[in-house]
């Protein structure tokens, strides 16, 4: 079954379907219980920093030289809003028995948030990680370190993201009875979009209400980057049925499965796809390891096709202009991933622009300044 219209679904080897139920099972009996959301609600406050602000701009500017209104997930515990997922996820593996974590992770954002909270909840933590990112994101992999993970390179391939998912999945089939795949982002087989888009969707509740208590109304357009999806999918969803309310997603240029890919099936669900007419992956490139990714969460295939949201994408060199512009401009030192966000909202006419500011800059310094 389909999740997401022509998209979503479950297209994984057999044992794993009952993993993928139990799942299912758990997620549904935690959203009904009303513990699970005051649990994850508290530890939001006491250990996250949630609520994040809303910053409106003195001089990073759109087209029309109006403010742009920034979503700070950069202030989050760990530095981007992975860590609303992954302390979710913790919250139900804990829930379903679990006491093993595997992870995958590109920029090395995921790989911290979780390491974070098996940290905190005193689980096992094994993340797999391709070998190019480990050297073009290492803070974070010493982060992961500190924290008390197992950080496994992944040798194969393009060496990134889409590999390092690859074996976190095997990691899963073959542990499955004791490990928890904690997926950081909106995709995967059904539930997991499902599950993290309800998670990131804290960062749309609270943008919202923070954009209607300041301007008294919401923004003309909401922009987030697209890698997986879950900043974006987690910002939109607040806006989704506010039919004024346009969405713009932005991909990396070469990485851009909405813009150019096709229909195929990658990591266990229907999207859209950088592949060939035979269905084989292509390989995508950004110099943002977190959008170096050549799939994409089903349900921006979905709201693409229905024209709900539109995608477009920005180049490594516009990322990092706007990456610069921010920095000088604001005192605020994005990460690569929200840059991409970042050079096209200022380029809209709109008077009101969202931007969903996913992380902070500093796992990015090296690889920036390896750039100028
Ligand atoms: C700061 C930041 N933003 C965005 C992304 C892209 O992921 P997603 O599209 O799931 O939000 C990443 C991925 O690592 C990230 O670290």
């Amino acid at each position: 079954m389909l999740t997401y219209g022509n998209y979503g679904g479950r297209f994984v080897p057999e044992t794993l379907i009952p993993a993928l139920d139990e799942l299912e099972h758990g997620w549904r009996e935690a959203l009904a219980d009303p513990s699970f959301a005051a649990e994850i609600d508290h530890l939001g406050r006491t250990y996250a920093g949630r609520p994040t602000p809303l910053t409106r701009t003195s001089r990073f500017a759109t087209a029309e030289r109006r403010p742009l209104h920034l979503k700070r997930e950069d202030l989050l515990h760990t530095g981007a809003h992975k860590l609303n997922n992954a302390l979710g996820q913790a919250v139900l593996a804990r829930r379903l028995g679990k006491h093993r974590i595997v992870a995958e992770t590109g920029a090395g954002q995921h790989g911290v948030a979780t390491a974070t909270v098996c940290a905190k909840f005193g689980l096992e933590c094994v993340v797999y990680m391709g070998s190019e990112d480990m050297r073009r994101q290492r803070p974070n992999v010493e982060r992961m370190h500190l924290l008390g993970a197992e950080v496994r390179p992944v040798e194969f391939g393009t060496r990134t993201l889409k590999e390092a998912t690859s074996e976190a999945i095997r990691d899963w089939i073959t542990n499955v009875e004791t490990t928890h795949y904690l997926i950081g982002s909106a995709v995967g087989p059904h539930p997991y979009p499902e599950i993290v888009r309800e998670l990131q969707s804290v960062i749309g509740g609270e943008a919202r209400e923070q954009f209607l208590a300041t301007e008294g109304r919401l923004p003309d357009v909401v922009v987030a980057c697209v890698g997986g999806g879950s900043n974006a999918i987690g910002i939109f969803s607040a806006f989704v049925d506010d039919p004024d309310v346009r969405l713009l997603g932005v991909e990396a240029a070469d990485a851009a499965s909405l813009g150019t890919g096709r229909a195929a099936v990658l990591h266990g669900a229907r999207s859209s796809v950088l592949a060939d007419e035979d269905g084989q992956i292509l390989d995508a490139h950004s110099i943002s390891a977190g959008l170096d990714y050549p799939g994409v969460g089903p349900e921006h295939a979905w709201l693409r096709d229905s024209g709900r949201a539109e995608y477009v994408r920005a180049t490594d060199r516009e990322a990092l202009g706007a990456f610069r512009e921010l920095t000088r401009l604001e005192g605020i030192i994005p990460a690569l991933e929200p840059a991409h966000a970042l050079a096209r909202a200022r380029e809209l006419e709109d008077d009101y622009v969202l931007v969903c500011l996913s992380g902070r800059g500093d796992k990015d310094l090296e690889e920036v300044l390896a750039q100028s």
